[in-house]
């Protein structure tokens, strides 16, 4: 089966993406591990922690008229309708199912992170003023403003 580590290579030097997607890691990480008998519960938990993570990422996306946030989004829609089917199956007993695309998430996860997620983040990095912050370029017109005589 394959499993996700977390490891230096997922890490997008924007912490609001990399600590979420270090708690992805280790839900992921319980669930793979878990026994049959809690495997619908960590499975759920991987859903949720799923639906809050790709709504900050949509969020993020939108607000900062990211170029290429379609994909990205419609990527994310995909992926959280095959976990809330992979819930259903949990529920169903078809656990040994769920193992399987808890396997196929782990693979699209580091794919994932390290081409759509990497390109948002180095766009983020650029453009914090869109997720709250106040804009630089303020600072900079102002200090660049020939007022003072
Ligand atoms: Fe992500
Ligand atoms: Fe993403």
């Amino acid at each position: 089966m394959n499993t996700v580590e977390w490891s230096d290579t997922l890490l997008l030097d924007f912490e609001p993406m990399d600590g979420v997607h270090r708690e992805f890691v280790d839900l992921l990480a319980l669930a793979q591990n878990a026994p049959d008998a809690t495997l619908p519960q960590a499975w759920a938990a991987v859903v949720d922690h799923t639906v809050e993570h790709f709504g900050r990422e949509d969020d993020w996306m939108r607000k900062t008229r990211f170029s290429a946030a379609e994909n990205h989004i419609i990527q994310h829609r995909v992926v959280l309708n095959v976990l809330r089917e992979g819930l259903a199956m949990a529920r169903a007993g078809q656990m040994d199912a769920v193992r399987e695309m808890a396997g196929e998430l782990a693979v699209w996860f580091t794919k994932h992170t390290q081409s759509l997620d990497a390109a948002l983040a180095l766009h983020m990095r650029r453009h914090a003023d869109g997720i709250g912050k106040a804009p630089s370029r303020h600072a900079k017109s102002a200090h660049a403003s020939p007022s003072s005589h």
